[in-house]
């Protein structure tokens, strides 16, 4: 086979700013040692995160431009709904500014006190707005999905026997819906099978409980199955997103992901009245139904990209440079989630860094390091976003410690990966003069976001 190349060529370029190791240095203490407080323009290599990072397409600002920005009933707003139900098939499609506005919508309307909500694993915007509401997050992962260095087609996967028997435990009147989050961005950006999408779905009805995607990743989540699932080799990307799809009563997305646009989301339904109310609630905190929180011309770049995004070359470049970047660690002994995630390659900063404890963040060690080396900024997914303390203040850590490279969608190409993986691996060198941080501030929820931190 040839080599796969990026499926575009380049007609804007934007420069990138180099800073010496000194400089990063003095950058990352301003910092307070917390990348998210790093101005970009410091920044060589940004792989902060895959969200609205994309770079959209001459036919996407061409659409920006054809924008229609009526308030009431714009013709953006219809070719967004449209697009939109071209996948989901979704009745009611209902936009919003991003994808964590959709879930403050759905979850302060089904959630509360006593509520619980279940998915495979719950980003942390998500769960924060499930706590929001008053209500339990409860996550119930495949147990392959929580070892790093076990190779699975489908780490992503929901344990089913877990979720009827968490059910029949909690009662089926306390548990408004289930979610599936594809990929499962926390739990490395594995996919979830077609074959557990439908067992989930078996369940849900035999309690008469609705089904929900987090379907910030559908495409990517839809290239895993037709590369590794049985039955999907000859079906197309869209064929298997509706199949998807048609085993939920509705979606939330951040269409910073999937979408190919810089801002954008979506709630969609097929309960006529939760519909209802849920635009209610959109009015009073997005925008009028026909826009969200969006412009017109945001709503056309959505509608585009989701043509965009199921293009089979895209999807095999975009997976197979992801995989890139992981086989190029992984061959020097980096340790790494495997198989390579459908976004971003997890590092897994327990085994990079085992003489670092839990409560000395040794996933914040890296992301430092990897910073002052080379410029690179990544984010830290372990105790530092998802640890909470006991009665006691001592730390509960999280289950995984891992540093997260997530790859902006056509925005890198080939030499940046090659670039990176470098200065991963001079890093992993130099791990045993690695230390560990210390909080000196954090805020009270999604503390990674705003924290300070200290070497020990
Ligand atoms: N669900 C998942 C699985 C996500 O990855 C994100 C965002 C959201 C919901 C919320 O969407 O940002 O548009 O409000 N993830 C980004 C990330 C921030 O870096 O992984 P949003």
């Amino acid at each position: 086979m040839k080599t796969i190349i990026e499926p575009f060529k380049i007609k804007s370029v934007e420069p990138i700013r180099f800073t010496t190791k000194e400089e990063r240095k003095n950058i990352l203490e301003t910092a307070g040692y917390n990348p998210f407080l790093i101005n970009a323009e410091d920044v060589l290599i940004d792989l902060l995160t895959d969200s609205g990072t994309s770079a959209m397409s001459s036919g996407q600002w061409a659409g920006i431009m054809r924008g229609d920005e009526s308030y009431a009933g714009a013709r953006s707003f219809y070719a967004f709904e449209s697009a939109v139900r071209n996948i989901t098939g979704d009745k009611f499609i209902i936009p919003t500014h991003q994808g964590r506005a959709a879930e403050k919508i759905i979850f302060s309307t089904l959630g509360g006190p006593g509520k619980y909500f279940v998915s495979n694993t719950f980003f942390d915007t998500t769960r924060a707005n499930i706590e929001f509401s008053g209500s339990e997050g409860v996550d119930l992962l495949v147990e392959e999905g929580k070892h790093p260095e076990q190779r699975a087609p489908f780490k992503g996967n929901m344990d089913v026997a877990a979720l009827d028997s968490f059910i029949r435990k909690t009662g089926k009147e306390n548990i408004p819906f289930v979610m599936i989050t594809i990929t499962n961005n926390s739990g490395g950006g594995q996919p979830v099978s077609m074959q557990n999408i439908r067992e989930v779905k078996e369940v849900c009805k035999k309690y008469g409980l609705p089904l929900f995607l987090d379907a910030c990743r559908f495409a990517e989540n839809a290239y895993f199955i037709k590369q590794r699932e049985k039955g999907f080799e000859n079906k197309s990307i869209i064929e298997i997103c509706r199949e998807m799809f048609s085993y939920a009563d509705g979606s939330t997305m951040s269409a910073k992901k999937d979408a190919l646009v810089n801002i954008g989301g979506w709630l969609s339904l097929n309960d006529e009245e939760l519909a209802m109310k849920c635009r209610n609630l959109l009015i009073v905190t997005e925008g009028f139904p026909t826009y969200g929180g969006l412009a017109g011309r945001d709503l056309e770049a959505i509608a585009l990209g989701l043509e965009e995004i199921v293009d089979e070359h895209y999807l095999q470049y975009r997976i197979r440079s992801v995989e890139y970047l992981g086989e190029k660690i992984l061959a020097a002994g980096v340790p790494i989630i495997e198989p390579p995630g459908g976004h971003a390659i997890y590092i897994d900063a327990k085994r990079f860094l085992p003489h670092i404890s839990a409560d000395q963040y040794p996933g914040q060690s890296i992301v430092c390091e990897l910073y002052v080396e080379g410029g690179v900024r990544a984010v830290e997914i372990g105790s530092v976003m998802f640890g909470k303390y006991d009665k006691n203040g001592k730390l509960i850590p999280s289950v995984m410690e891992l540093v997260r490279l997530a790859i902006p969608r056509r925005v890198y190409t080939q030499s940046h990966i090659d670039y990176v993986a470098e200065v991963v691996i001079e890093a992993y060198k130099n791990r045993n003069y690695m230390k560990g941080y210390e909080i000196t501030y954090e805020a009270p929820m999604l503390r990674h976001f705003t924290a300070k931190f200290k070497p020990i």
